[in-house]
């Protein structure tokens, strides 16, 4: 069934690649994820590059607060574990995902342990745990208070820089992948910005291909992932024919800081765990809204709370709602959550005397690039891990502080397929396909028709909206082929994919909130919609059913 008349990019518009280098992996991105799957690569003795759009610090990994959950506790376990992650997502994940995710989550918390993460610990010297929305108990690991993520990725890129042998090439954007004439993935063409003789377009090649490229948060006005989160692996993957699911279910975080309605880009995030040690949400009134909502009441999953604040919004016609923290003392707010204080001190709140306005912003995708559970897409030699993929382990909506898991445990399960040795290396065959890039001043009028189409709420009418917008945005002149091209080229490849998903499921279900059908998950609907990129440019979407028993 081809769903959509849009015309998307297919192939690479980019000049003929001025170098070429080789490796045995390319790793495409710098978060937990990537910079996993190379530290496994390098020690099964293999040449590794990794290529970053940025600074190798700069990806989401960096910004997650909340912590990387796990059953590590004497009184969890990876059932208890499953459980939770099978009720957040709605009747839409792939258990044997899950199984992988929770019994292997410990060993994968260890490897970061081995890699030099220091989390907090109790004073009997065991991993302090918190809890978060969904999780029926304390489980997620964290350090430097709020700051999880800042000292992973420090840990790991200290490991990597021990690894002389890992080539990091900051400042690469991926283009478009290469395919040998048996339409196995052999490298890709890239395009940095650098000195020397690898500037500009180039080609690098290896037989395995990695993306662990993080979100697409800039496709929505405001977003808590970072500036580099243009979807670029998804829509990498796309134009190169890999099959990509689940990408209606957008996740909106609650409790983002309210900057003002104009407010545009990266917002300051307010972790769950502030609400896990005991904040709470109020309406302008003082009223504990979420009180009636859901038995975990401040801490029901992500979606029930995002929907909740949405809909005291509308009916007391507020801008935000409030997080009241003020209870947790100042000691607590230093100690346990440095950022979020710096940050909220930073534009005149403070937390410790003052409410905290907050309001949903985007924040995580829980589709991507369709894969199994060893990170194999639906091309021969391209994996996917992380933020980028669809394993199934979210289904329809991510459990808090299962994303960072999910990458270090699947790119684990890369890892381990690396010693059996690498698929056939062969000439690429040049890309035939050829379609203009889409101009950067398109981007905003992109980021609004997803906001007020696609964003929280959803109807056909909005979506259908935002489509006829998407089809619309102007192109780039041809001398115009650079990296704000390209992103705005990819934002516009995921945000048609994500509409049209969007568009078909005719449910309410996890994170996927459609306000002209408001009964949930229905049953007709336990499947998930996988979507390809024919090479006319229009998406093919096939239905993928979800066979195994979920726990409701
Ligand atoms: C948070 O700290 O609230 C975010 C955690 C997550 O998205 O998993």
């Amino acid at each position: 069934m081809t769903a959509t008349g849009q015309v998307l990019a297919t192939g690479l518009a980019a000049p003929e690649p001025g170098w070429q280098r080789s490796a045995d992996v390319i790793v495409v991105g710098s978060g937990i994820a990537g910079l996993a799957v190379a530290i496994h690569a390098r020690r099964a003795g293999l040449r590794v590059l990794v290529i970053t759009k940025s600074f190798v610090t700069a990806g989401s990994t960096g910004w997650a607060q909340g912590g990387i959950a796990a059953a590590l506790a004497d009184d969890d376990s990876p059932a208890a574990h499953r459980h939770d992650t099978l009720v957040a997502g709605a009747g839409l994940c792939d258990v044997a995902a899950v199984d992988v995710l929770v019994n292997d989550g410990p060993r994968a918390i260890a490897n970061l342990v081995r890699w030099g993460t220091e989390f907090d610990r109790n004073a009997a010297g065991d991993l302090a745990l918190t809890r978060e929305g969904g999780h029926g108990l304390r489980r997620i690991a964290h350090a430097g208070g709020d700051a999880t993520g800042a000292e992973i990725v420090r840990a790991m890129v200290a490991e990597v820089a021990n690894n002389p042998e890992i080539t990091v090439i900051e400042h690469a954007l991926a283009l478009d992948l290469l395919l040998d004439d048996r339409g196995r993935a052999q490298g890709l063409t890239l395009h940095v910005i650098g000195e020397g003789q690898q500037d500009g377009v180039g080609a690098a090649l290896a037989p395995m291909v990695v993306l662990a490229t993080g979100g697409i948060g800039q496709v929505f006005n405001a977003s808590t992932n970072p500036a580099v989160a243009t979807g670029d692996g998804v829509a990498l993957g796309l134009r190169a024919g890999a099959a990509v699911a689940d990408m209606e279910f957008i996740q909106f975080h609650p409790t983002v800081l309210w900057l003002g309605g104009e407010a545009a880009g990266q917002q300051p995030l307010v972790s769950e765990a502030v609400r896990g040690e005991g904040a709470f949400l109020v309406d302008a009134d003082g009223v504990r809204f979420m009180a009636d909502q859901h038995p975990l009441a401040d801490l029901a999953p992500r979606d029930v709370v995002a929907k909740a604040i949405m809909r005291r919004m509308r009916a007391t016609e507020a801008p935000h709602m409030w997080l009241d923290g003020r209870h947790l003392g100042a000691t607590m707010w230093q100690e346990r959550f440095p950022t979020i204080l710096a940050s909220s001190r930073s534009h005149g709140i403070d937390p410790v005397t003052d409410l905290i306005p907050v309001a949903p912003a985007q924040h995580y995708t829980s589709g991507g690039l369709r894969t199994d559970t060893w990170g194999r897409t639906t091309i021969p030699g391209l994996f996917a891990c992380g933020e980028c993929s669809c394993t199934g382990v979210h289904g329809a909506n991510r459990l808090a502080s299962n994303s960072l898991l999910e990458g270090l445990v699947f790119a684990d399960r890369i890892g381990s397929l690396l010693p059996s040795g690498l698929p056939d290396r062969a000439d690429p065959v040049p890309p035939t396909a050829v379609r203009s890039l889409l101009s950067a001043d398109a981007r905003p009028t992109l980021q609004q028709a997803m906001t007020d189409g696609v964003g929280v709420l959803r109807s056909a009418a909005s979506i259908d909206d935002a489509l006829g917008r998407l089809a619309d945005l102007p192109t780039a002149a041809e001398t115009d082929a650079g990296t704000e091209t390209w992103e705005t080229t990819n934002l516009q490849g995921v945000a048609v994919t994500i509409g049209t998903a969007a568009g078909i499921r005719a449910e309410t279900r996890g994170s996927h909130w459609r306000e002209d059908y408001p009964d949930r998950d229905d049953a007709r609907w336990r499947r998930r919609i996988v979507s390809t990129l024919l090479p006319d440019g229009s998406l093919e979407v096939a239905y993928e059913p979800v066979h195994v028993p979920q726990e409701d």
